[in-house]
């Protein structure tokens, strides 16, 4: 049984399980949060704390759930480790006891009742002006704070679990109040909140701000240890100053009580020395985990920055190098090229049916990764509830098949495409199309 992490669902039931597509067999699998943890492990490349961060609190499990839980996973992790290099963990999961059946159609609704997830984009301003941004950014523009505070009020209330900070730089937003509204999340049972930054300028008495407020685990965004690249990347003077900077960062932010994961962004301009940057300098710092990601293209920018088949095929003998090498952190990697081609029906994008993106404008927006589009303005945090915003999410209410491309008319997959699954990345539609009922030109139809 293959399965693909994108293409996971939480399940609008009580029993708490997820949808996953097995593309071995092309049937839909629907197993419990713990079988669905084991399958996940059985990637090598996947690791106990990127499971956490990403599922654990989707679903709302009691203690008592959680605690067993986690000595299951965890045990399965450790011996996971301990058979690298051979299948043995494969022998340790009795795969009869998976509960495999493929759905009834009623069943295979994969929009929540609410959105568990949110990505809060809190300001456009930025230390850096990034070169590779997938974020619009073109005006200044900060959220309003009181209504961003009672909007996630609505949120935790309707069991909103996952919050993401984005923007621009959460952290340059008045550090005060987004402090405010990393103490209302933690104050909600099961929540977490991700947040990434490339401020090199915080102090100390703010990392300690931080944890106080409830965050654990923050998020480094360091793309390369080389000036010049970094330069070019980030589009600031003074390469070195900065890098030593955020190294400076990391180590005040560990001595204020928090774990530090490095994100970095692969593409052409860092691919060939990413091996040794990780090996000879991330390895170094005291970081928990690594996340390593490839270049998305951005609707905004044309940067000359590219992620293609040949980058990949690299990063996965990168991947798979690391996998041999023991080190005291621990690494995610995510791919996606291949996800274009004969793989796109295996993508899934949870927006409409598990996640609701907020603008700096209070606007409610498809996805963060194409801004403000006129067609997909969904509602405004000022003048109207979730519920009311949700119901605009609907996808059959978003995307008119009617209008679509005419090789999607004739997709036997439109329904699911369009309406069930949202297999298209609507970056990728409007990137060759001003109409959001286009074709995804990653889709193996496409040519
Ligand atoms: C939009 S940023 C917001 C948070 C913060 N400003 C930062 O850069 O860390 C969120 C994450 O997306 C990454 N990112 C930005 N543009 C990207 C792109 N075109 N493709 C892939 N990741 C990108 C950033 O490096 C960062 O880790
Ligand atoms: S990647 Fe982050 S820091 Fe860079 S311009 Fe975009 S939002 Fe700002
Ligand atoms: S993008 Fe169009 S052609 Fe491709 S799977 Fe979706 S509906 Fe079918």
């Amino acid at each position: 049984m293959m399965f693909l992490k994108n293409s996971t669902m939480p399940l609008n039931n009580k029993n708490k399980q997820i949808l996953l597509f097995d593309y071995e067999t092309s049937n839909y699998v629907i197993a419990t949060f713990q079988e669905f943890a084991y399958l996940y492990f059985l990637d090598k490349s996947n690791d106990y704390s990127s499971f956490a961060l990403e599922y654990q609190s989707v679903f709302n499990l009691t203690d008592d759930e959680y605690k067993n839980f986690e000595s299951n996973v965890k045990f399965k992790y450790s011996t996971f480790l301990k058979s690298e290099g051979n299948k043995n963990i494969l022998k340790d999961i009795d795969l009869n006891n998976f509960l495999i059946e493929t759905p009834n159609n009623d069943q295979l609704t994969n929009r929540l009742e609410n959105p568990s997830s949110y990505i809060i984009q809190l300001t456009t301003r930025c230390y850096t002006n990034c070169t590779y941004c997938y974020a619009e950014r073109k005006e200044i523009c900060d959220i309003d704070f009181s209504s961003v505070y009672k909007f996630l009020q609505e949120a935790l209330q309707k069991n909103g679990k996952l919050f993401t900070f984005s923007g621009g730089d959460p952290t340059v937003y008045d550090f005060n109040n987004l402090i405010k509204l990393i103490r209302l999340i933690y104050s909600y049972k099961g929540t977490t909140i991700i947040m990434s930054t490339k401020n090199p300028n915080l102090s100390y008495e703010q990392f300690v701000e931080l944890r106080n407020a409830g965050m654990d685990i923050l998020q480094f965004s360091l793309d390369s240890d080389r000036p010049e690249v970094l330069e070019n990347l980030l589009g600031i003077s003074d390469g070195k100053k900065y890098l030593d900077r955020i190294v400076d960062s990391i180590s005040n932010a560990v001595k204020a009580g928090l774990r530090i994961r490095v994100h970095v962004v692969v593409s052409n301009k860092n691919i060939d020395h990413l091996e040794e940057y990780i090996n000879n300098f991330l390895a170094e710092l005291p970081l928990h985990s690594i996340e390593i990601v490839n270049f998305k293209n951005s609707l905004f920018i044309d940067n000359g920055i590219f992620y293609d088949n040949s980058i990949e095929m690299k990063l996965q003998l990168i991947r798979d190098k690391m996998k041999c090498v023991k080190f005291k952190i621990e690494y995610a990697f995510q791919m996606q090229c291949d996800l274009s081609g004969d793989l796109f029906h295996y993508s899934r994008c949870g927006a409409g049916n598990s996640l609701m993106v907020i603008s700096p404008k209070g606007k409610a927006i498809f996805c963060d990764t194409v801004g403000e589009n006129d067609q997909i303005v969904l509602g405004d945090i000022n003048s109207n509830s979730i519920d009311e915003i949700w119901e605009n999410y609907r996808l059959d209410k978003i995307f008119d098949k009617a209008k679509s491309n005419k090789k999607c008319k004739s997709c036997d997959m439109l329904d699911r495409c369009f309406y069930i699954d949202n297999f298209r990345c609507l970056a990728n539609v409007l990137r060759f199309s001003n109409d959001i009922n286009d074709i995804d030109t990653n889709c193996c139809y496409y040519n």
